[in-house]
């Protein structure tokens, strides 16, 4: 399969954000990721509701939502309404885990369950099946251009086999300071889909930046 390319639009300019969208649909990037931050699980507030609903309104592609707040069941049925196809939850802000995974299925999403850097992997055992999608934060959450955590790798290696051994059908995704210097080492060790923010937005060229991505991914 085909690795995926996330733009995390956190790190595009707010100002110009059709300009930003368009570039990503334009471009080789697969996905659209966007982070939702509440203040309280994560030190820091980045945009809600208005904000997706105007980027949705230009993508073309599939929007990938990263949800970092705290009891998040109560607002899956109006992020399906603004168009997410995946919804991400954190493993740590939510008590009915399973429920949470039905939840999001029922209303037409992707379940995806996002691990902070000290949350072990194998708690995810008894529920793999049931997760479209796992997202290793490889910083911690809350801020774009932070420095990737190396212990990541070992964590990605971990869930694959995982993944592997229970015949699950879970894609692997890691969040927080991709870049050049990590991409392929994080797609042998098992990484399906790689978001990156400040590295896309911040280069010079991001278009470009992202197809030399991709390529370093899918070699
Ligand atoms: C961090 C967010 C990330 C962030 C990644 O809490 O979940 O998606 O935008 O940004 P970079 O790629 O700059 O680390
Ligand atoms: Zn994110």
């Amino acid at each position: 399969m085909k690795k995926i390319l996330a733009p995390s639009i956190l790190a595009a300019d707010f100002a110009n954000l059709q300009r930003d969208v368009e570039m990503v649909n334009n471009s080789e990037a697969d996905w659209f990721h966007i982070d939702i931050m509440d203040g309280v699980f994560v030190p820091n507030i980045s945009f809600g509701m208005p904000v997706l609903k105007a980027i949705e309104k230009h993508a073309t592609k599939f929007i990938d939502v990263h949800l970092m707040i705290v009891n998040p069941d109560q607002y899956f049925k109006t992020f399906a309404e603004l168009g997410a196809n995946m919804l991400t939850v954190h493993y740590e802000a939510c008590t009915h885990l399973h429920r949470s995974l039905q939840s999001i299925k029922a209303e037409g999403m992707q379940a995806g369950v996002a691990l902070n850097p000290h949350t072990n992997v194998q708690l995810l055992k008894d529920t793999i099946k049931n997760i479209d999608m796992v997202c290793l934060m490889s910083v911690n959450p809350g801020f774009g251009g932070q420095h990737f955590i190396e212990n990541t790798y070992q964590k990605v290696r971990e869930l694959k086999q995982m993944i592997n051994e229970q015949n699950a059908n879970t894609l692997i995704e890691i969040d927080g300071g991709v870049t050049n210097q990590n991409a392929q080492q994080l797609i042998e060790a098992g990484a399906d889909v790689l978001v990156a923010g400040s590295y896309v937005f911040g280069a010079e060229n991001p278009t470009q930046t992202i197809a030399d991505l991709k390529q370093m991914m899918n070699n």
